[in-house]
């Protein structure tokens, strides 16, 4: 058997609507689907506004422009994350407090958080591995009191919660992606939630090459100038169309993951009773959208020996971030903010299983069955 770790799911209708698109030759950006996306992201998160863009790089970007992120000043965030999350504030000359994880999320550690914010800090960049919510009362209050900006890497996290509000709803701003990997796709793509009034206008002119452009669509204005700073941050109303078809069936692919991520917590909860494995926990407060499914060998070396046997019956599980203030520039444009207990220990230890839409049954309990055969034995 081969399993992929990820495929996208593209249903019928997804298809439908870019062909749709395709005979109209209308293939810009915010036409009918990207309008559509936008409207239907914001009745599902509750955010103010929605703008797709062209990826969750682009919306993290997009985000440090309307921060006003400069040289000189700090960000926080966790080194357990994607090198976009750090790369969209280093291109704005920030440097990067990397603080570290707590290990039953793999999320920030929102104690540790007060104590890393110094005079140069801006903003607080929590991001929500596998759409599992980060502890946000407490890191709203931190970003409040201390005057920082709150911007939610949510990537990974749309229709996930915290006390019943969507991830990517906290801060002034929420970023989101729609990479093939993710739950819902338009192959690249994202949007940037802005929750905050003061940011509506400038993020509508900076995502449109820094022009007043969508306010002349709207017959706001006579015509449209060079207002301020920008770039083109839109997506094809062709990868629009590909994404609101998986919107209209959101609960359907919502459902089935979350139903892949049950079967797997079940069929391997014996093996972490016997404490030989790790498995995901998510906070009461959290309800997660099963985007990704872990399991936590011992340590790094048993990691390896799991990959490579999982591969070697065809089974596409893989290992996720490499810490970032470990990597080359993780060392040029950061530092690590007191001692990493748990960022470089938890990340070795961590295998993804394949999750996504169209995973059988055979292939869920083929997958459980090679980490049980791994085990077998082994004390
Ligand atoms: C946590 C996180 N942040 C940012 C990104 C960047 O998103 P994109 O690939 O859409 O640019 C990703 C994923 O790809 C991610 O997982």
């Amino acid at each position: 058997m081969n399993i992929p770790f990820s495929r996208p799911y593209l249903p019928e209708r997804s298809i439908a609507y870019a062909n749709e698109v395709l005979r109209s030759r209308q293939l810009a950006g915010d036409l009918g689907y990207t309008k559509r996306c936008q409207s239907w992201l914001e009745s599902r998160t509750g955010a103010p506004r929605a703008l797709l863009t062209s990826s969750g790089t682009h919306s993290l970007e997009l985000s440090a422009l309307l921060a006003e992120i400069r040289p000189g000043d700090e960000v926080i965030l966790p080194s357990f994350t994607f090198s976009s999350t750090a790369n969209a504030f280093v291109l704005r000359g920030a440097r990067i407090c990397f603080v570290d994880i707590r290990p039953d999320t793999m999320n920030l550690d929102e104690t540790r958080v007060e104590q890393a914010v110094n005079s140069k800090t801006r903003a607080i960049v929590p991001v929500h591995y596998g759409g599992v919510g980060c502890e946000m009362e407490t890191l709203v209050e931190i970003a409040r009191s201390k005057r920082l900006l709150l911007i939610e890497d949510a990537a990974q996290a749309l229709l996930a919660t915290y006390k019943g509000k969507a991830l990517g709803t906290f801060g002034e701003l929420g970023c989101l992606s729609f990479h093939e990997t993710k739950n819902y796709t338009s192959g690249e793509g994202g949007a940037l939630l802005v929750n905050s009034d003061d940011y509506l206008d400038r993020a509508e002119i900076i995502r449109e090459k820094g022009t007043n452009r969508s306010q002349f669509f709207r017959g706001q204005v006579a015509k449209y100038s060079w207002l301020d700073v920008g770039s083109s941050f839109l997506v094809s109303d062709l990868n629009a169309a590909l994404l609101y078809g998986q919107f209209e069936i959101a609960q359907e692919i919502l459902k089935k993951r979350l139903d892949i991520w049950n079967f797997y917590r079940e069929a391997l909860t014996s093996l972490e009773e016997t404490g030989r494995i790790g498995l995901p926990t998510v906070p009461s407060d959290c309800v997660h959208n099963g985007h990704v499914f872990y399991v936590k060998a011992r340590d790094l070396e048993e990691r390896s020996a799991l990959l490579e046997f999982l591969r070697s019956r065809g089974i596409g599980a893989c290992f996720h971030y490499v810490p970032l203030h470990s990597s080359a520039a993780g060392k040029k444009f950061g530092y690590f903010h007191g001692v990493d207990r748990h960022t470089t220990q938890e990340s070795e230890r961590l295998v993804r299983l394949p999750l996504f839409f169209e995973l059988t049954p055979t292939e869920m309990t083929y997958v459980c069955d090679g980490i049980l055969s791994f085990y077998e034995g082994r004390t």
